[in-house]
């Protein structure tokens, strides 16, 4: 039983990963002051109970925290997204925030679509990619940097 609650542990990839395992889950949402604590009191001797929150800050209700989390963990679900290997580079999978994407045309508006992308040494790419990570990390996330 998920509890979105601003009071909770934060949701993480990580937690999206963990829950995307388990054959059944409820998200019980609150509005105005949440969710009395006996419902908790009672429904843990029937099931995990989690409070989970997406962050810090307020919501009105727990229903936009409930898709959001619902759409984290079900992407993760074997057979939903179509390419799994699209799963493995993106942002948190590593610890890391994704490099930037690039995409065609070559060239969109005179803005070239950096050269090491287009030269075809995948040794090269991933080196750009992942310094690209880490410069990105540092300069936006550096509380995921060990
Ligand atoms: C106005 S909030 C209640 C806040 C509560 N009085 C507190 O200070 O912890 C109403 C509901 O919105 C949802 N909610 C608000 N912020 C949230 C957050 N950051 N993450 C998850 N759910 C949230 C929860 O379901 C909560 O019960």
């Amino acid at each position: 039983m998920i509890v979105p609650s601003p009071a909770g542990e934060l949701f993480k990839q990580a937690t999206a990963q963990e829950l995307a395992q388990k054959e059944h889950l409820v998200f019980a949402c609150g509005r105005y002051e949440g969710i009395d604590q006996r419902v908790f009191d009672w429904a843990k001797d029937k099931a995990e109970v989690r409070l989970i929150s997406l962050g810090d800050y307020v919501l009105n209700g727990g229903e936009v925290a409930s898709l959001a989390m619902i759409e984290a963990i079900a992407r993760l679900i074997p057979g939903v997204i179509g390419n799994a290997e699209s799963l493995v580079e993106e942002s948190h999978s590593d610890g890391l925030l994704e490099y930037p994407s690039y995409t065609k045309p070559a060239v969109w508006r005179d803005l070239e679509v950096p050269e090491v992308l287009r030269g075809g040494n995948h040794a090269e790419i991933a080196k750009w990619r992942h310094e690209q990570s880490v410069s990105r990390t540092k300069a936006v996330r550096p509380d995921l940097l060990p």
